[in-house]
């Protein structure tokens, strides 16, 4: 019996709805293969926050460190500011465990209609490749003449040519593993002086080791206006922090809905533990309803068991995610039905626990 121990913080708002949803589902699959499940709770939130003057303890991430992934639902509620919520648990995690690469797929499954005229199932199907620990999410920078006229803000990008390289040489890898093999970088060379030049430059040398796959680039703002005109054309989509949080919001709403987006925060050489969450926030909006998208938190769920090299347990949680989208019979309301979060979720467990 194969035994994974995993870190689970709910944190704020429908993060601590969802999370027992992709909870309920792992423990169906684990009951049909030989695997145990060791879940270790965390209450790290803006609730805590409140109390204690911090988002997680001191030696949070010592703490995490031992688990062999991490279960995220999110972060960030009204009363903390979202820097903070952010910067004190996400962030960190992401930086100090060295999850460089955001992975996050972007389907349109049967059942569901796209926003988009005339997209069928099948029409949209492709990846966001994200760097996720350098680029313009940086705490670089500072104010100056505070509160005058005089005011000064700066901020400052920072791109490492290691850091460059390896998400770039992930995406490549991605790409090259597809049947299309096609790769699309997002850039904006022509405003960004120096970092985007620099990304396009490192991103052309890295072509010359994959010339099997076909690569081309554009600025981000056309990237934008283009995934929504044409998504089809996209295969695997490389950018970096910023460009790459951007399009991997746009990519599933062309879906039809962000809540049924995952991420997953994967540090590839498996030296700290990876960290997978839903795409989607702490919706404040929403939150207290059980009206929540568990979707999202359930196919998270499943590419963790991929990065734990359990493919057959994502494809079963996949199977199953794909068949109740396809009957429309448990959903959620954001997805045009009356479900509660607990029914879509036992309906996708129920099915895995009957096959
Ligand atoms: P959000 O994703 O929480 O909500 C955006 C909209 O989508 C809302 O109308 C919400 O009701 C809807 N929505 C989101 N998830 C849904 C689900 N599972 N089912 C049905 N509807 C859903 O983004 P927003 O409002 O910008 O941020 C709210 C808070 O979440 C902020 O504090 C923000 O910083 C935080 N946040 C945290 C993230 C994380 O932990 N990774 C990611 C994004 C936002
Ligand atoms: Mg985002």
């Amino acid at each position: 019996m194969s035994q994974f121990n995993i870190a689970v913080i709910p944190g704020d708002g429908i993060g601590t709805e969802v999370i027992p949803e992709g909870l309920k589902v792992l423990e169906a699959a684990a009951s049909k293969y030989q695997v145990k499940f060791n879940f270790t709770h965390f209450d790290w939130s803006c609730e805590t926050y409140h109390r204690t003057g911090r988002m997680m303890p001191e030696d949070g991430l010592e703490q995490l460190k031992k688990f062999d992934a991490i279960f995220l639902g999110a972060v960030g509620f009204p009363g903390v500011p979202d820097h903070i919520s952010l910067w004190g648990l996400l962030l960190p995690i992401r930086r100090a465990f060295n999850q460089y690469v955001n992975l996050r797929p972007v389907r349109l499954f049967e059942g569901i209609k796209s926003p988009l005229a005339d997209k069928k199932p099948g029409d949209i199907d492709f990846y966001v490749v994200r760097e996720n620990v350098e680029g313009e999410y940086s705490a670089i920078g500072g104010i100056q003449y505070e509160g005058t006229d005089d005011e000064v803000v700066s901020q400052q990008s920072i791109f490492t040519r290691k850091g460059t390289d390896r998400i770039l040489k992930y995406a490549f890898e991605l790409a090259q593993s597809r049947e299309k093999k096609h790769l699309s970088s997002a850039t904006k060379s022509n405003g960004l002086f120096h970092s985007m030049p620099y990304w396009d430059s490192r991103f052309a040398a890295m072509a010359k080791q994959y010339p099997d796959v076909k690569v081309d680039q554009f600025h981000i703002d056309i990237f934008a206006a283009n995934l929504v005109r044409m998504p089809e054309f996209y295969d695997v989509i490389v950018g970096s922090n910023l460009f790459g949080d951007i399009l991997s919001d746009l990519g599933p709403a062309c879906t039809g809905t962000i809540a049924i987006a995952p991420s997953a925060n994967i540090n590839p050489e498996k030296q700290f533990p990876s960290m997978f969450e839903p795409v989607h926030g702490s919706a404040p909006d929403i939150a207290g309803k059980n009206i929540a998208n568990p979707i999202g938190t359930i196919w998270a769920a499943a590419m963790m068991m991929q990065h734990l090299g359990h493919t057959e347990m994502h494809d079963t949680i996949m199977n199953a995610v794909e068949t109740v989208i396809k009957q429309r019979d448990h959903l959620t309301r954001d997805m045009g039905g009356n479900a509660s979060t607990q029914q879509l979720g036992q309906a996708i467990a129920d099915l895995i626990t009957a096959k």
